[in-house]
């Protein structure tokens, strides 16, 4: 098994591996009748891609998209959508080094175990290129998501002890920033930390958080695909993510209910409404239409300059210094991968949740006969 493919009904099956000649993604059971155009992806790809600021690495990866299906006329027709990224600008023999050795921190070591040997160039299906085909899924997601009114972002929240101050949010600035932070002063102190962190061959971790405004309620299925377990599932996926929480996350262990509980109050239009949002849009599994909120932990990058104890192939004692081009901290280029990430999910569900009453079901056939 490879892991491959994620979802139910809006089925993403990513390929590739990140020194071969392409990644791609195929995107089954996407509705017919959506707009799309290679650029509108393509604006999505340009938020991940390397080489766009100090903060990243070299890497002048092109990360263009050709879509190569299931589009006619500027529309999505129903049929899979598969979309190529092709791969320029590998340089293997940055990773000559790694070949017989095994990086602290990353998947190498249990590539072997598993298979018996592993596209080393990279890392294979484990390196962050991966994410550039669920970005080419995940943008065309968020083209349904809009057509039904939700607003799906995500931002940096954090850098190493660099945290955003949420009175200072400003939306444009995610796109902006060399960090992805809706905050212009904390990005500043950010880029100075991962610089010094890059100075000392060193990397740093950090916390992005994605909100999805507009769901309506009831969306999620109650037992094994609750909503917050798809969302998690989706986002814990990405390499480096090390904790999912949604809403207020792991301090509600430490609160009383009384704090915790948000009250349901009567809003405009005879619509329920809940005063506060610790429950971060998820109650039983199901959206309750407050914004979802989730926040993803990155690790730091594990390949870094500075010399490590690690093992060889045989477990022979070996000093290791990974060269080649590496990020000094991942969070900035994760923006947009769990921002499309939750679009998946959260696309799959709103399919899954137009068959749960039998009335909409009988309505939908009614109206096509
Ligand atoms: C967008 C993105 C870029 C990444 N870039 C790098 C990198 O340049 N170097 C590296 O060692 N790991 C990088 N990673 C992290 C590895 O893919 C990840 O740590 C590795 O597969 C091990 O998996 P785990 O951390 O989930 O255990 C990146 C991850 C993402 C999501």
């Amino acid at each position: 098994m490879s892991g491959s493919t994620f979802g139910k009904l809006l089925r993403v099956t990513t390929f590739g591996e990140s020194h071969g000649p392409a990644l791609g993604v195929v995107v089954d059971g996407f509705p017919a009748g959506v707009a799309v155009t290679e650029s509108d992806i393509q604006e999505y790809m340009n938020r991940r891609k390397p080489g766009k600021n100090p903060l990243s690495t070299p890497r002048s990866e092109g990360d263009t998209v050709e879509i190569l299906s299931g589009v006619f006329e500027g529309r999505t027709t129903g049929t899979p959508v598969a979309m190529l990224i092709r791969n320029t600008n590998q340089h293997s023999s940055d990773y000559e080094a790694i070949k017989d050795t095994y990086r602290p921190g990353h998947a190498d070591f249990g590539f072997d175990q598993k298979y018996g040997f592993r596209d080393w160039r990279g890392g294979g299906r484990s390196s962050g290129r991966e994410t550039a085909a669920r970005v080419a899924a995940g943008a065309l997601c968020q083209l349904l998501l809009k057509r039904l009114g939700i607003d799906c972002y995500a931002y940096t929240e954090s850098i190493g002890s660099v945290k955003i101050d949420p009175s200072a949010f400003e939306r444009s600035a995610i796109t902006e920033t060399a960090t992805g932070m809706p905050d212009r002063d904390a990005d500043r102190k950010a880029a100075e930390l991962v610089a010094a962190m890059a100075g000392e061959k060193d990397s740093i971790g950090g916390t992005v958080v994605c909100i999805a405004e507009g769901m309506p309620a009831g969306i999620g299925e109650p037992v094994f695909d609750k909503l917050d377990a798809t969302l998690s599932h989706a986002v814990m996926s990405i390499g480096a993510v090390k904790a999912v929480e949604i809403g207020d996350g792991i301090t509600v262990s430490q609160k009383k209910g009384s704090e915790n509980n948000d009250p349901f109050i009567p809003g405009g239009n005879g619509r329920i409404e809940k005063k506060t949002n610790h429950a971060g849009g998820i109650l039983g599994g199901l959206s309750d239409s407050s914004p979802i909120l989730l926040r993803a932990h990155f690790k730091p990058t594990p390949s870094i300059a500075s010399v490590q104890d690690t093992v060889d192939r045989d477990g022979q004692a070996v000093r290791l210094s990974v060269g080649g081009r590496h990020d000094p901290v991942i969070v900035p280029r994760a923006v947009v991968v769990v921002e499309c990430m939750c679009a998946i999910a959260l696309a799959d569900a709103l399919l899954i949740g137009m068959s749960a009453r039998a009335d909409d079901i009988a309505a939908f056939y009614s109206g096509n006969s």
